[in-house]
C-alpha cells in the first residue's frame, strides 16, 4: 500500500521551532498528503520563487533580488562558468583506450583470493572480501597505481603529483605546534582581517604549479582520486579500488584531508594558528547566521562586494546554487519547502538529532567496517555522511536554469572539492563528531546508559592513509591517530547553538499506529518511488548478545538492504516508522521520524560499473520506545521521496543490532 490518497486533512502539531529567540508555542495546522507529486510540488516551489508565506521571509527575499549584489551574483554565475570551462579543458584529456570499469571481469573476484596484507602476514579473502581481518594500507602514490576517473566520454585525472620517488615519513603528533582553534564562518564573515588572510592563502595556493602536491589543482585532486576511485588498493590482485567514502574510514579520511590542507594554507600565509573556519549549518539559532551560505563565501561579501569584481575572492570562485546564496537558509529537508520557517527550523535540528544524538554506536554513526581486500561497496556509510553532510553538499551545488546537471561543484563527489566552501563544511561534519563522542544520551538502547565509542578494531586502528604535507613530504597515518583533535593541534570552539538538536525533543504526531492487518497489506514490491510514499512491514528480531554487549545495550537498526543507488543523480528518502499516511509535507519533528536515506551523485564510472548497491542504517531504538512499541511487535517503514528523477530499486528492510 503506497499511502494511498489520504488527503484526510490531518493536523500536525508544527513543535516548538526550538532554540529561535522569542518564539512562543505555536501549533500550525498541516496536512498530511501522502501521494503528493514531489514534481508538482517541486513546480510550484520554482514559480512561485518566494517559498515562504510569512511576509518577513518574502520581504527577505525581495530584499534579495533587488540588491545591488545582483549584478555580481551575475557576474560570478559568468565568472564561474568560464573558469571551469578552462578548469575542464586542462584536466581532461581525449580517452581512447575507453576501458570502462565494466570491463573488469567479474570473475576477478574469486572466493578465496590469497592476500599479502600490509603487515606482512597472510589472510583469506572471501567472496568479495567478507570475513578478511586486514587494514586498508596507504595508497601507492605512483603514477601506475593512479588511473584516470572515467567522466561520461572523457577522462578526469585526478592523480596526485608522482610520490614513487619518496620515502614515505610515518605521521608523528607535533606537542609544540601552536593550538588552532576551528570558529563558526558566519561569525570569521565579520572579522575583515581573518577573510583577507584566509583568501590570501587560496590567492597562493593557486600560484602553485600543478605538480606541487600543496596546489590547489592537487588539493581538489586529492577528494576526486579518493572518491571516484583513482587509486587501486596497493598488493591486492583484484583491481580493487581505495574509496574512502561509505564506510567508517569516512571520518578519520576527511579529517586528515581537512588537517593537511589547513597546515598547508597555514604555512603559505606563515600563520601557524591558522584555522579553517567552520560552516556551522546545524545552528538555526541566529537569523543571519550560521544556516546559511556564510557570507565570506558569498559574490557580496557581508553586504559590500570585497570590491565590485569577485574574480577578486578566491573563497567565492566556485560553481553554486545562486538561488541559495545569503540570506537563503539551508533546508535539511531537502524534500520540502514548508510554509513557515519555523517548520524548517524544528525540522532542521530533528535531523541533525537523529544523525548525531539517537545512533549510539559507531556502525550507525561512523559507517560500517570497510578491510583490505574488500570492495568499498560492501560497507555501509553511517549517519553522519548520509544527513547533513550529503544534504548540505547538493544544497550548495548548482543546476541553476538546469544549466549544471551535475550540481557542481558541491553538489558531485568529482567536483566538490575544487569549492573552498567544501573544507569549511566538512569542518562542521568533523566537529559532529567530537560532539558525538561526548555524548552522555542514549536513547537508544534498552538500559540506556551505553558510552559512545570509536571503533576498537585493529583493522580500523591500523588503516592508514597517504597524504603529501605543507613540506611535500609523503606521511602515511594511521586510523588510530587520529582520533583526538588536541594531539592534532586543533580544536572547535564549543558553540551553544549545539544544544538546541542535541536537545531535541520530539511530538506526538496524534496519528493511530497502523493495525496488523494494515501492515500485513502493506507492498511487497522492493520499489522506493521518485512521486509517492511506499511502506513496507518490518520483521523484527530479539537481540542475541554480541561484541560484548548484553542484549540490553544494543541498539536497534533499520537496515535499508541493496539500495541500488542511482550513481549519477542525487537521491533522498524520508523515513518514518509507523506513519503509512506521511507524505512530503510531514515535517520531521516526530517520534516516527527515523532519519533521511541519501546518496550524493559522483559522475565517475563506481567499482564495477552498475548503480552501487548501498546499505543504509538507521538506529530506531528511540522511536520505538517513544513510540510505546513493544518487543518484536512488527511496524511498517515508510519512504517519502525528497526530489529524485527516478524510482529505485532495494532489497528490503531489515532490522539488526550493533
Ligand atoms: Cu568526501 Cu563531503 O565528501
Amino acid at each position: 500500500m503506497a499511502a494511498a490518497a489520504t488527503p484526510s486533512g490531518v493536523s500536525w502539531l508544527s513543535p516548538n521551532p526550538r532554540g529561535l529567540k522569542g518564539q512562543g508555542n505555536q501549533v500550525t495546522a498541516r496536512t498530511v498528503q501522502g501521494t503528493m507529486s514531489c514534481r508538482a510540488e517541486e513546480r510550484t516551489r520554482s514559480t512561485a520563487s518566494g517559498l515562504n508565506s510569512s511576509s518577513a521571509a518574502s520581504g527577505r527575499r525581495r530584499q534579495h533580488q533587488d540588491s545591488p549584489s545582483r549584478l555580481v551574483l551575475n557576474l560570478s554565475l559568468l565568472e564561474a562558468t568560464a573558469r571551469t570551462g578552462a578548469e575542464e579543458s586542462k584536466d581532461l584529456t581525449e580517452g581512447d583506450e575507453d576501458e570502462d570499469d565494466a570491463t573488469i571481469p567479474q570473475a576477478l573476484l574469486h572466493r578465496r583470493q590469497l592476500l599479502w596484507g600490509a603487515t606482512g602476514t597472510f589472510s583469506y579473502l572471501t567472496s568479495a572480501g567478507f570475513g578478511l581481518a586486514a587494514p586498508v594500507p596507504p595508497a601507492n602514490l605512483s603514477p601506475e597505481s593512479c588511473q584516470e576517473v572515467p567522466d561520461q566520454q572523457q577522462k578526469l585525472n585526478c592523480c596526485l603529483p608522482d610520490g614513487s620517488q619518496l620515502t614515505p615519513i610515518d605521521f608523528e603528533f607535533e606537542a609544540d605546534l601552536p593550538m588552532r582553534i576551528r570558529q563558526p564562518a558566519h561569525i570569521l564573515s565579520k572579522d575583515e582581517e581573518y577573510v583577507k588572510k584566509y583568501n590570501q592563502a587560496y590567492v597562493l595556493m593557486k600560484q602553485l604549479p600543478d605538480d606541487d602536491p600543496r596546489s590547489f589543482a592537487a588539493q581538489w585532486h586529492i577528494h576526486c582520486a579518493f572518491c571516484e576511485g583513482a587509486y587501486l588498493e596497493p598488493n591486492n590482485p583484484n583491481n580493487l579500488k581505495l574509496q574512502y567514502h561509505g564506510s567508517w574510514t569516512f571520518l578519520p579520511w576527511h579529517r586528515m584531508y581537512l588537517y593537511f590542507h589547513e597546515r598547508i594554507l597555514g604555512d603559505l600565509i606563515g600563520d601557524p594558528e591558522f584555522a579553517l573556519p567552520v560552516w556551522n549549518w546545524d545552528n538555526q539559532r541566529d537569523a543571519d547566521g550560521g544556516n546559511q551560505m556564510p557570507r565570506m563565501f558569498a559574490p557580496f561579501y557581508f553586504g559590500k562586494p570585497l570590491s565590485m569584481n569577485p574574480q577578486d575572492s578566491e573563497l567565492s570562485k566556485a560553481i553554486r546554487n545562486p538561488e541559495h546564496f545569503p540570506p537563503e537558509h539551508v533546508r535539511l529537508d531537502r524534500g520540502n519547502y514548508y510554509d513557515d520557517m519555523g517548520t524548517v527550523f524544528d525540522s532542521n535540528l530533528a535531523l541533525m538529532h537523529r544523525a548525531v544524538v539517537t545512533p549510539v554506536s559507531s556502525t550507525d554513526f561512523l559507517g560500517k567496517p570497510y578491510r583490505a581486500g574488500q570492495a568499498a561497496d560492501t560497507a555501509g556509510p553511517g549517519s553522519i555522511e548520509v544527513n547533513g553532510h550529503n544534504i548540505v553538499h547538493v544544497w550548495t551545488g548548482s543546476n541553476y536554469l538546469k544549466l549544471r546537471p551535475d550540481h557542481e561543484d558541491m553538489g558531485t563527489f568529482l567536483y566538490a572539492a575544487r569549492d573552498p566552501i567544501f573544507y569549511s563544511h566538512h569542518s562542521n561534519v568533523d566537529r559532529m563528531w567530537t560532539v558525538w563522542k561526548i555524548l552522555q544520551i542514549d536513547q537508544s538502547t534498552r538500559r540506556g546508559s551505553r558510552k559512545r565509542e570509536d571503533p576498537t578494531d585493529p583493522d580500523f586502528l591500523n588503516t592508514q592513509f597517504a597524504f603529501y604535507n605543507h613540506k611535500k613530504q609523503l606521511v602515511h597515518v594511521k586510523i588510530s591517530q587520529t582520533l583526538d583533535t588536541e594531539r592534532l593541534r586543533y580544536k572547535y570552539q564549543a558553540l551553544d547553538s549545539d544544544q538546541d538538536w542535541i536537545n531535541y525533543t520530539f511530538a506526538d504526531s496524534g496519528q493511530e499506529k497502523p493495525s496488523p492487518e494494515e501492515i500485513a497489506r502493506l507492498v511487497t514490491d522492493k520499489v522506493l518511488k521518485k512521486d509517492k510514499s511506499v511502506s513496507f512491514a518490518l520483521t523484527r528480531i530479539e537481540p542475541t548478545p554480541s561484541q560484548g554487549r548484553s542484549a540490553e545495550d544494543l541498539e536497534e537498526t533499520l537496515v535499508v538492504k541493496g539500495v541500488q543507488v542511482p550513481k549519477n543523480s542525487f537521491m533522498l528518502y524520508k523515513v518514518f516508522i509507523n506513519l503509512p499516511d506521511a507524505g512530503v509535507s510531514t515535517p520531521l519533528g516526530i517520534y516516527n521520524f527515523v532519519g533521511v536515506i541519501t546518496h550524493v551523485p559522483h559522475k565517475a564510472s563506481h567499482g564495477l560499473g552498475h548503480n552501487r548497491k548501498v546499505d543504509f542504517r538507521l538506529s530506531i531504538g528511540a522511536s520505538l520506545k517513544a513510540l510505546g512499541i513493544k518487543d518484536l511487535e512488527q511496524v511498517s517503514v515508510t519512504f517519502v521521496p525528497g526530489g529524485q528523477e527516478d524510482d529505485v530499486e532495494f532489497d528490503g528492510v531489515d532490522v539488526e543490532f550493533n
